[in-house]
């Protein structure tokens, strides 16, 4: 059953810092991506050996990868022979999703599920992305085992995915979902690089007041799932950060962390923004599952936020995240 979780490997869980016990071989497809590029991070800094793809946009050190091209994902598992695949990638413009059905289930079922049943042949277990937007946003915050529905045609495809991926590989796959990811990142295009952007600009910036959901910095993500993978854990686990709030209190507490006048945050209904797809509004994750492993990894927000800020000003950094000066 997708609401299913198992550690294979609990002593695993017990070193989170230095690097891991037993060392990984590790794909990450999405490598370019906000959580892909903390996922490669953590991965090296755990004493892993790990590649890491892009599709359009090229970083150093990356790997040249089209999911949608089946043969060439095939020959890459083959060719390195990782023990773990992580599948961070995606079509994740939700509204694009709306607009480009085809678009959205190719990248967020046919290519991951194509990648996936590639791992399994090469004996590799597959960790896959999903999002609190497989619920309505009726009665959140969510458990896993909570009855889904979909309100989108990318939430539609994520679920599909979860199904889909676990019908092909069972027990070889790790779920993650998780929603409103944001913190320093390469491509610098998360909501908290924009809101910061704005503000500092002294641009206004309309926030739908009425979406509800769970902060999630992007490097605990990657850090949390890394940690989940190391001790095997297989199934369905929601990885996100603690607090459950409304997008306009987010985007306030991001204003307040950076020094930026939150008065430019204008709350405005769903109803009155044209979003493209529907969202779920009174959505958001429960961690309890995460918590009884991890206990402690996702931090609270205003401590992400300290990080963050110290993240975009460490050196050791400067040439790897994007800051969040416009125009720089
Ligand atoms: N961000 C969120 O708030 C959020 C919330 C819930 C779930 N998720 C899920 O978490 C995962 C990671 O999200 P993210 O925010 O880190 O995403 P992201 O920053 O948008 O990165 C997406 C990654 O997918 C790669 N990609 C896109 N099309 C590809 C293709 N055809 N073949 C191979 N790679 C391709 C991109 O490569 P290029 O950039 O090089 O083209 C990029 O590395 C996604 O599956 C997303 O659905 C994210």
């Amino acid at each position: 059953m997708s609401s299913d979780f198992s550690i294979a490997r609990p002593d695993a869980l017990a070193s989170r810092e230095g690097t891991a016990k037993e060392r990984m071989k590790a794909l990450v497809v999405g490598g370019s991506g906000q959580i892909g590029g903390w996922l490669l991070r953590y991965l090296e800094a755990r004493g892993h050996e790990a590649t890491g793809t892009y599709s359009t946009r090229s970083f150093p050190g990356l790997t040249p990868l089209d999911a949608a091209d089946g043969d060439a994902a095939a020959r890459l598992i083959d060719d390195l022979h990782p023990e773990v695949v992580f599948y961070p990638a995606g079509f994740t413009w939700v509204d694009g999703c709306e607009r480009d059905r085809a678009k959205a289930y190719g990248a967020n079922l046919e290519q991951p599920l194509t990648v996936a049943k590639a791992a399994a042949r090469a004996g590799a277990r597959f960790v896959y992305f999903s999002t609190d937007y497989v619920f309505d946003g009726k009665s959140g915050p969510y458990a896993e085992a909570d009855p889904v529905n979909p309100l989108s045609v990318y939430a539609q495809a994520k679920r599909d995915a979860e199904d889909a991926l676990e019908a092909a590989i069972g027990d070889r796959l790790l779920t993650a979902r998780t929603c409103w990811v944001f913190g320093p990142e390469r491509q610098g295009k998360n909501f908290a690089y924009q809101l910061i952007r704005n503000l500092m600009q002294g641009k206004s910036m309309p926030c739908p007041s009425d979406q509800v959901s769970s902060p999630s910095y992007g490097p605990d993500v990657a850090h949390a799932v890394l940690a989940l993978t190391e001790a095997g854990a297989s199934g369905m686990v929601h990885v996100v950060g603690p607090e459950v709030m409304d997008r306009v209190a987010f985007a306030r507490a991001i204003a307040r962390a950076f020094g930026l006048d939150p008065s430019l945050i204008v709350g405005r209904p769903t109803a009155e923004i044209a979003q493209g797809a529907p969202r779920p509004l009174d959505s958001g994750l429960k961690i309890d599952r995460l918590e009884s492993v991890l206990p402690g990894m996702m931090r609270p927000l205003d401590a992400t936020l300290a990080d963050f800020r110290a993240k975009l000003e460490d050196p050791a950094l400067q040439d790897w995240v994007e800051p969040t000066t416009p125009g720089a």
